[in-house]
């Protein structure tokens, strides 16, 4: 009789082992079959009764094996149908099929602007130097010849750091000028593209932010015509070919002599519009002759060396090229501005 029951138990196993349900639905049934409460196993389980003592271990040990085989064939089975499941819905998958289209985002003017700026020195070999915006008194204004009674220090225009005469948000990128000097012996030519900010009521015309692009190159010999040069050069990059440019004596504490520099007007090729204000010309920048004060604060011997250097503002000439009426525009990142340069590039 034990025998018997015995054998049950090894067909019982080698029925489990053939059983081969390749189906979520064949695999429950299985289950069911073998597993579950009122399952085969447990129907064995009822001739324990009648097992003698003496074979009661043997018997228990059995199907312990028996319920683990069928428990592991399980699990193997199910992970089986699982990973087959997957490769299924993956063969429903059309890689060659065209992608969602994403929308395409636009390039804000601003950077459209400084782009173009930085193309057209980048072929006089000019490299870009960018610096912190967070800047000390010293590179901002004193490195760079501004006296202390300088009215661009006074509190009005500059935003000192809470409780701090020394740290400032930069008001000009001429600060790089003096970084850069500190850090490299020339020769020198670089532009400094970047953001600086000055405290003035925000208006149609004004921000407190904006954005400069810095030149400065420093070698032996540099001279007032190659400034010109340099000038007129991008300015018909920029502004076509018949561009022409005119230069004003100004002063800046960092240069001498300084100019301030104009273009014939891009909308009306100098014959008078709103734009220029029927002047026929735009200014663009400010620049001169690096001062042989700012050479010697920065420990450049200006017995040795000259350089020009020349400062424009982005925000003017990115309004003048695209009619912008209000530099407001430039910074509030309305999706229904930024949209409309989506084809520029
Ligand atoms: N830093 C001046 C400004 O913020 C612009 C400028 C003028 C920069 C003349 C220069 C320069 O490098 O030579 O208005």
């Amino acid at each position: 009789m034990a025998d018997q029951i015995f054998q049950k138990v090894a067909d019982l196993q080698a029925q489990i082992a053939q059983a081969n349900p390749t189906t979520p639905e064949a695999l429950e049934a299985f289950r069911i079959q073998y597993l579950g409460t009122k399952g085969a196993i447990k129907e064995v389980f009822k001739y324990f009764k009648e097992i003698p003592n003496e074979r009661k271990k043997e018997f228990g040990q059995k199907m312990n094996a028996l319920k683990e085989f069928a428990n592991q064939h399980f699990e193997h089975l199910k992970s089986q149908i699982e990973s087959a499941g997957e490769q299924q819905e993956g063969a429903d998958l059309d890689l060659t099929a065209p992608g969602e289209p994403l929308p395409l985002g636009a390039r804000h003017p601003v950077s459209l602007t400084l782009n173009r700026i930085i193309d057209i020195f980048k072929k006089l070999g000019f490299s870009i130097a960018e610096d912190r915006e967070i800047e000390d008194d010293w590179h901002n204004f004193t490195a760079m010849n501004t006296p202390e009674d300088h009215p661009a220090r006074d509190m009005q225009d500059t935003y000192y750091l809470r409780n701090s005469t020394e740290m400032l948000l930069r008001t000009h990128t001429s600060s790089v000028q003096a970084r850069t000097m500190m850090r490299q012996k020339p020769p020198i030519r670089i532009i400094a593209p970047g953001r600086v900010y000055r405290n003035e009521t925000i208006s149609a015309r004004s921000h407190a932010q904006f954005h400069q692009v810095e030149g400065l190159y420093v070698d032996k010999d540099v001279s007032f015509a190659d400034l010109k040069q340099t000038l007129l050069f991008f300015a018909r990059e920029m502004y076509g070919e018949k561009t022409k440019i005119r230069l004003r004596p100004s002063y800046f504490p960092f240069t001498e002599p300084s100019a301030e520099v104009d273009v014939t007007c891009f909308i009306c090729d100098g014959d008078g519009c709103n734009i220029c204000k029927y002047t026929g010309w735009v200014e663009i920048l400010g620049c001169g002759m690096v001062d042989p004060a700012v050479l010697k604060n920065v420990g450049i011997d200006p017995d040795v060396y000259s350089g020009f250097a020349f400062g424009m503002g982005i925000e003017r000439q990115a309004m003048l090229q695209y009619k912008i009426n209000d530099i407001r525009l430039l910074f509030e990142n309305d999706a229904r501005f930024l949209k409309q340069f989506s084809s520029a590039f």
